[in-house]
């Protein structure tokens, strides 16, 4: 991900997450070293995601795949691609965060060997007041 992509990139946040990064907040994890990547389609922007890796630890900070692209499996590619990189960054697990509700995101996480190990109580704002977040780990 390079400052040029930003434009499509904080347009997708917005429509993809209830509390979408804003445009410094992709600039301050450029600044901060963070692993930033987007996933092009013949030329169509498909996906992005934001790490970093510290140590022999991943965290996966954002990870979205536009409409258009879901459910095709380029969600599996795109972390099959980051879990690559955290390996020869010497990373041996990968951490994140997920909200609940979200099915879809838990669905793929599970899936991809993430386990539940533990809650952070009303840790997101939402539509209705606060929602935990899960916090899940997958070994590398
Ligand atoms: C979550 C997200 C990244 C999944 O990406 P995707 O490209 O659609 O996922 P894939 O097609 O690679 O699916 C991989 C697996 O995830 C699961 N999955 C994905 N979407 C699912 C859905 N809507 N319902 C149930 N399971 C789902 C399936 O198990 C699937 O494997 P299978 O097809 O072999 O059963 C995508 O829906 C997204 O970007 N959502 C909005 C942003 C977001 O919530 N990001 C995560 C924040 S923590």
């Amino acid at each position: 991900m390079a400052d040029a992509d930003l434009d499509w990139v904080v347009n997708a946040e917005a429509t993809l997450h209830f509390m979408p990064w804003t445009r410094q907040n992709f600039v301050d994890a450029f600044a901060a070293g963070y692993s930033a990547w987007v996933w092009v389609n013949e030329g169509t922007p498909a996906g992005y995601a934001v790490m970093f890796v510290v140590l022999d630890e991943a965290h996966l900070l954002d990870f979205s795949v536009l409409p258009s692209f879901q459910g095709q499996g380029l969600g599996r590619t795109m972390m099959q691609h980051l879990w690559q990189v955290c390996r020869e960054q010497g990373a041996l697990q990968m951490f994140l965060e997920v909200r609940p509700s979200n099915k879809a995101a838990l669905a793929l996480y599970r899936r991809m060997g993430f386990a539940e190990i533990g809650r952070r109580k009303q840790y997101y704002p939402a539509p209705e007041g606060r929602e935990d977040a899960l916090v899940m780990k997958a070994p590398l």
